[in-house]
């Protein structure tokens, strides 16, 4: 791919990620976020780091259907740091409106809510990878290493999809189109692995 191609993609990437954010500001400047803006902020940042993060899962299995599509590849980093970005401005939220930065109010909500809990571990699942995102990282722990620490990503979209249904009242069904997209994309790597295996089997036969 031309590098004029690569750079004029990656600004319609940023500027697609930074929509719902740019709504936000616009929202709050506007003071048009809703009857509670506070529940508003936490949700669309929630839903935002939710969605970026089946996209970012999506993008080895959808390049691999196609040589012409190995460009995407390019792209997955910086899907990762926007979910985690989503996901720190959700927390903030929390931290900040919910809690108003108390240590007793946060652990009250933490051990008194479930959803709570499963968010805070998809968050601290989401940590790692974000901290070692750079080159140096990649280069200091190997590519191997490196590799096995980014599974988390599998733990962490598992914890956040458990964190939605947990959070949402019984009986309502939001969180089943990102389950059921999660579930195919979770699929996809055994099956990726197996049809690869067989692959290599037949071409040495
Ligand atoms: C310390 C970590 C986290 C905490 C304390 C937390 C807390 C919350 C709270 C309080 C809400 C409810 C907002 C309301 O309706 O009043 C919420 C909703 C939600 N959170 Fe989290 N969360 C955390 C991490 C995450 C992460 C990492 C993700 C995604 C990757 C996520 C995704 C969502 C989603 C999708 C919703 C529901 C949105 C909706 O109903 O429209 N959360 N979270």
């Amino acid at each position: 791919m031309k590098r004029s191609t690569l750079i004029a993609l990656k600004t319609v990437v940023w500027i697609a990620c930074l929509v719902p954010f740019g709504f936000l500001v616009w929202g709050a400047v506007t003071n048009n976020l809703g009857p509670d803006a506070t529940a508003e902020i936490a949700n669309t940042t929630g839903l935002s780091a939710l969605w970026m993060l089946a996209i970012t899962l999506a993008i080895s299995p959808v390049r691999r259907l196609s040589v012409h599509l190995a460009w995407l590849i390019r792209f997955r980093r910086l899907m990762g740091l926007f979910v985690f970005y989503y996901a720190s401005l959700h927390v903030l939220t929390w931290l900040a409106l919910y809690n108003n930065f108390s240590i007793r109010s946060m652990l009250d909500d933490v051990t008194k809510r479930r959803f709570v809990m499963a968010g805070m571990g998809t968050y601290l699942l989401l940590l790692p990878l974000a901290l070692t995102s750079t080159n140096w990282a990649i280069r200091k722990l190997g590519g191997k290493n490196w590799t096995r620490l980014h599974w988390l990503i599998y733990p962490a979209a598992i914890c956040a999809t458990i964190h939605y249904w947990w959070k949402v009242k019984t009986g309502v069904l939001e969180p089943a189109p990102y389950t059921l997209v999660l579930l195919v994309l979770l699929l996809a790597r055994p099956v990726m692995a197996w049809s690869k295996r067989r692959r290599a089997r037949a071409v040495s036969v």
